[in-house]
């Protein structure tokens, strides 16, 4: 059951992200400058995400492993992570936790790319054993707890228990070697989240906002009578979500995913106080759509792109991005003065 679910998120996923949803980045406007006095040369594109340094600030973020049929997917994934630069995150680890025989779809990974940066995923509820064998099985970087409520409660089968979560992070955080991110899927965070997640010591946060892969539809599309389809549009935007953060961003690093649809999306990120950029679906439809190849030179172009729109702005460094003025509109705009969020 568990690897047909996983199938079906993958073919699910591209329907999703091609589905209307609200698409906050157009509600961000970079005011031009006419003089920026730079060249595209002088730009660099290197991030630090939680003491790591990433020759790539773009992330792809957890998707895969757990059927047989994936090995497949996640070797190209690595393929294009070890040619691109960027880091990479393996799908949840639970079904290899649970049966050892698909350990290979998620280690090929490693196999393919020794020296890169790869991120393990398991569910924030997970006990310290199974994220540390989830870390081993990978030799990973940096450890993904992935936060998935909504979803879970669209799936007739899904969890319904969520007590004790906050302990539990806490405890992993404080047992396992590497530094953990803890993220959401796609429903987005805020900053009462954040102070949360503060207090127990984390410090490595992607917003995983709405806006992209809809898990909501697609459980919904998987559940007989689509009968919960009113709570698909339930979350916080990617932009909200990097704007409620803006507090804590001297003590947290937060990676902005969630329907990134191109390089100025990325750099909006990077003014709304983002260290780095995580894309699943994306990545995905590209692999699919256009080959290895082909998605590993249009992942080069982006970060040339990405030098370009730095250019406009006059920011040579991603991390002097956070100084780019930015008029916000429309329904972001109303968010924030409901939120008292200057
Ligand atoms: C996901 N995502 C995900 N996240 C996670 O933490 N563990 C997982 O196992 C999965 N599985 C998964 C499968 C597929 C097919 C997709 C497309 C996505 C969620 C993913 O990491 C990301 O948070 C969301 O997809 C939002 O980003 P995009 O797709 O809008 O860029």
């Amino acid at each position: 059951m568990r690897e047909q679910r996983k199938l079906d998120h993958l073919n699910l996923a591209l329907q999703s992200n091609k589905s209307e949803r609200y698409l906050s980045f157009d509600e961000l406007h970079f005011i031009h400058r006419s003089l920026p006095e730079m060249d595209v040369q002088e730009c660099n594109v290197n991030v630090n995400l939680g003491g790591l340094n990433l020759t790539s600030p773009l992330i792809i973020n957890a998707m895969t492993g757990g059927a047989f049929s994936t090995e497949q997917i996640n070797h190209d994934l690595a393929v294009i992570a070890k040619e691109t630069g960027m880091a990479l995150a393996v799908g949840s680890q639970k079904a290899a936790l649970r049966n050892h025989k698909l350990i290979r779809t998620y280690e090929v990974v490693r196999k393919v790319n020794p020296k890169g940066i790869i991120f393990a995923n398991v569910s924030a509820d997970s006990t310290v054993e199974d994220a540390l064998e989830a870390i081993e099985m990978v030799q990973a970087d940096m450890l993904q707890l992935h936060l998935n409520i909504p979803q879970e409660l669209v799936m007739p089968e899904g969890d319904r228990h969520f007590k004790g979560m906050i302990e539990k992070i806490h405890h992993i955080k404080e047992k396992v070697p590497v530094s953990v991110i803890v993220k959401e899927v796609g429903f987005g965070m805020c900053k009462e989240t954040y102070e949360t997640l503060k207090g127990i010591g984390i410090h490595i946060i992607d917003v995983g906002g709405k806006g992209g892969t809809n898990f909501a539809w697609i459980e919904n599309q998987r559940r007989e009578g689509k009968d919960f389809d009113f709570i698909n549009e339930w979350g916080q935007s990617t932009v909200v979500s990097l704007i409620e953060s803006a507090k804590y961003q001297t003590e947290i690093d937060f990676i902005s995913s969630g329907g990134i649809r191109n390089p100025l999306d990325m750099v909006k990120s990077f003014a709304l106080g983002a260290k780095a950029i995580g894309l699943a679906s994306p990545v995905l439809s590209l692999l699919k759509e256009q080959g290895v190849e082909k998605a590993i030179h249009r992942i080069q172009n982006w970060h040339e792109q990405i030098k370009l729109i730095m250019t406009m702005l006059g920011k040579p460094r991603v991390e002097k991005l956070v100084n780019a003025s930015l008029v916000v509109t429309g329904t972001t705009k109303e968010w924030c003065e409901c939120r008292n969020i200057e």
